[in-house]
């Protein structure tokens, strides 16, 4: 396979087909002149569109005015009232559809298909599966929601999440929004650093995890991971009061024991008064009742956090509210997978419900929308690299979501795969997280689409809720590598640092220019980087009013197609995750060897960017001083150190020791120096006598910059 850069020149257009070859009655918009019209119609009158779709929900108060907007700061559906989980919930078994399947859940442990004779395995040879309906969500959401009252979590507070891919992380995200907490979820596969850093910023004090989870058949140890956060957090003067621990694995070793409502033996922190206790999930769930009103919340009130990379080493708690968030995500999930509520379709969304694409995608789009949501807990190669296309054809998965990273791995492990499974159920893929290359999207359409799905390519960020550019399956022709058009209501624009609308296939930056209801309402507790992240660089250059800014870069072809070329500022998407670059250098050099650190992005056949850090060591090696010496033993510790303080994604590619980093005459690390010389280089340099020396080419670019 070439790299993800050398693009294929790929200048077909994928027409849609008509809804009934896919098994639909209908598309939501069945042509490109309907999206056109309904595309000029929203943007002429958002507030009468997004009226229009709010109405779907169900409210306790009715909004006395669609929008108020002071840029940056708008309010939706002001003074409306609703609740998020009656809205995913209570109203369906209210509608008669308590007994419909809401969730399906698989969890990862189950031995391999093959018969090959070392696929001996410790697991069963079909895995666990459960099936979730709207009736047992209400009922399991309400005696969380009891539990999390009992434990002093009020309306308002912010709930920390850290917990595996289990319906039960459903049902504390939906008993926090019951109850009107708001939640922030950390993804699993962060380290305890994160946890702690996230808590703090929140300022929350309880937190739900679980005592494990599975990970390619291992089990991480989530609740060991919350211990050493809450002893962070308490070295840190900040007190977290209780902690609810759900038993997934059974696996915790002694020192993690607990008994219910106790303090674990690792948590050293019991000179703080009153210590934190350990919850058992079971034990405080079943002593609460299973009745808990919906608590009624403003429009605006926060339904979550999550927090974001950005630019600087600190991550961004984006605030997310009620009533906006859930009316772009309702309206979203339907026009882009074409959902009609009713239990003939299977939704699965293959992302984690740590980052948004869960929050939006496998939770509350699926939930609100009525169409059963699938849960996955593992990974796409355990126990082997067919995992994937098997619970494809178990369930009959009618819509399937994943990211172009994993679509180039599916084809490094080969067609083989796919090709032994019924796939036939699938109607509509969807991918998200980073741009595609055409290779991969004609690789995903012939070979799990076997040409007869249409591909949505969703752009869209943490900030925007939900899509904001895609294809509607029924309406818009789609070209390989491009997210295609606006969705309905988003007023998207390329634009120069001016604000000025540029002309077809010039670069420029990636703006919406009028609110939209799923627009982040925050950055928590930091309302200038709020401003300054996303207000402050483009505005309207007729009215100075301030455009939203994605960070992006991008271009708009002749027929007014985007295609995203990727961010402009320092972050860089690994595997489709979003990472501050200086995150990994402030973890770099909290290691004792570490002088400097600069870490840069470069292509990655699979993982779209990988990391290389460039990093200079205390001491000197040519000096009495010695220090410690750039070797691989190093370079392994460096590794493990990274995904210690910030989690395995974080883990660079390649660490390349330099005797000085290239500076400007003002001390500013050349970045742009750094990017050519790690792009220019494919291999790991295993040479540990070779170190960097850039003082010749730094001194050539010092008057550039
Ligand atoms: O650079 C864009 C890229 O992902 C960024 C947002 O990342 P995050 O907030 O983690 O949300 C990911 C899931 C929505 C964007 O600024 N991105 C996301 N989707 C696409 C994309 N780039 C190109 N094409 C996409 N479809």
């Amino acid at each position: 396979m070439t790299n993800v850069q050398t693009l294929l020149k790929e200048h077909r257009t994928f027409p849609p087909v008509p809804a009934e070859t896919l098994g639909f009655a209908k598309w939501h918009v069945g042509s490109l002149e309907e999206y056109k019209k309904l595309h000029a119609r929203s943007i002429q009158n958002p507030e009468a569109f997004w009226a229009e779709e709010a109405q779907k929900l169900a409210w306790f108060q009715h909004w006395d005015h669609v929008l108020s907007w002071d840029a940056p700061d708008a309010k939706w559906f002001v003074n409306g009232k609703l609740n998020a989980c009656y809205n995913c919930v209570d109203r369906h078994v209210q509608s008669g559809h308590g007994d419909s399947c809401a969730l399906v859940w698989e969890g990862e442990p189950m031995a391999p298909r093959t018969s090959h004779p070392t696929a001996a395995s410790k697991y069963a040879s079909e895995p666990e599966i459960k099936r979730v309906t709207y009736r047992e969500l209400q009922e399991q959401t309400s005696r969380v929601a009891n539990a999390l009252k009992h434990l002093g979590v009020k309306k308002g507070d912010v709930v920390t999440i850290y917990m595996p891919m289990v319906p039960e992380l459903v049902i504390a995200i939906l008993a926090c929004a019951r109850i009107g907490a708001a939640h922030s979820v950390i993804f699993g596969g962060f380290a305890p650093h994160a946890i702690s850093e996230r808590a703090m910023d929140a300022h929350s004090r309880v937190i739900i995890t679980a005592d494990g989870g599975y990970r390619r058949g291992e089990v991480v140890p989530l609740q060991k991971n919350v211990e050493e956060a809450v002893n962070q957090l308490a070295n840190h003067g900040h007190i977290i009061n209780h902690v609810l621990v759900l038993k997934r694995t059974g696996h915790e070793p002694p020192s993690t024991r607990f008994a219910s409502g106790t303090t674990p033996a690792n948590v050293k922190a019991t000179s703080i008064h009153p210590p934190t206790k350990f919850h058992w999930w079971h034990d405080l769930v079943a002593r609460v009742s299973d009745a808990c009103p919906c608590e009624v919340m403003d429009s605006e009130d926060m339904l979550f956090l999550l927090y974001t990379s950005g630019s600087t080493g600190k991550p961004k708690g984006i605030q997310h509210t009620t009533g906006g968030y859930l009316t772009f995500v309702n309206t979203t999930a339907r026009l882009t997978f074409n959902l009609v509520p009713d239990t003939s379709q299977m939704f699965w969304c293959s992302a984690d419900i740590g980052w948004i694409t869960g929050h939006s995608y496998v939770l509350y789009g699926l939930l609100m929308n009525r169409v059963p949501t699938l849960l996955f807990e593992g990974a796409p190669n355990f126990p082997d690299n067919g995992r994937f296309w098997d619970i494809i054809a178990r369930h009959k998965v009618t819509q399937f979501y994943t990211a172009p990273t994993a679509i180039r791995t599916f084809m490094k492990w080969g067609t083989e795969w796919p090709e032994k499974y019924d796939l036939s159920s699938l109607r509509v893929l969807g991918t998200v997280g980073e741009p595609i290359n055409p290779e991969a999207w004609i690789w995903y359409h012939e070979n799990i689409g076997r040409k007869r799905c249409p591909i949505v390519d969703t752009y869209w960020q943490t900030e925007t809720g939900g899509h904001v550019v895609t294809p509607l399956p029924g309406a818009t022709p789609t070209k390989p590598g491009s997210c295609t058009l606006p969705m309905l209501g988003i007023d998207a624009a390329i634009v120069n640092e001016q604000g000025e609308e540029l002309g077809a296939n010039q670069g420029g930056l990636f703006c919406i220019r009028k609110p939209w209801p799923g627009m982040l309402r925050g950055v928590y507790g930091n309302r200038e980087r709020f401003i300054s992240n996303y207000w402050g660089r483009l505005k309207d250059p007729k009215t100075g009013t301030p455009f939203y800014f994605s960070a992006d870069g991008a271009r708009r072809d002749e027929d007014g197609y985007f295609w995203v070329q990727g961010r402009v500022d320092d972050v860089i998407k690994v595997s489709g995750h979003l990472l501050g670059t200086m995150e990994v250098e402030s973890a770099l050099v909290s290691h004792p060897a570490v002088a400097e650190a600069a870490v840069v992005g470069v292509p990655h056949e699979i993982k779209g960017s990988g990391i290389v850090a460039f990093v200079t060591l205390k001491g000197s090696w040519a000096t009495k001083n010695p220090g410690r010496q750039p070797d691989d033993a190093l370079r392994a510790e460096l590794t493990s150190h990274v995904a210690k303080e910030v989690g395995a994604l974080a883990k660079p590619d390649q660490i390349r020791f330099a005797e000085g980093l290239p500076k400007t005459r003002s001390g500013k690390i050349m970045r742009r120096l750094l990017r050519d010389v790690a792009a220019g280089v494919e291999k790991i340099t295993q040479d540990t006598t070779t170190l960097e020396d850039f003082s010749v080419v730094a001194k050539l670019r010092a008057d550039e910059e």
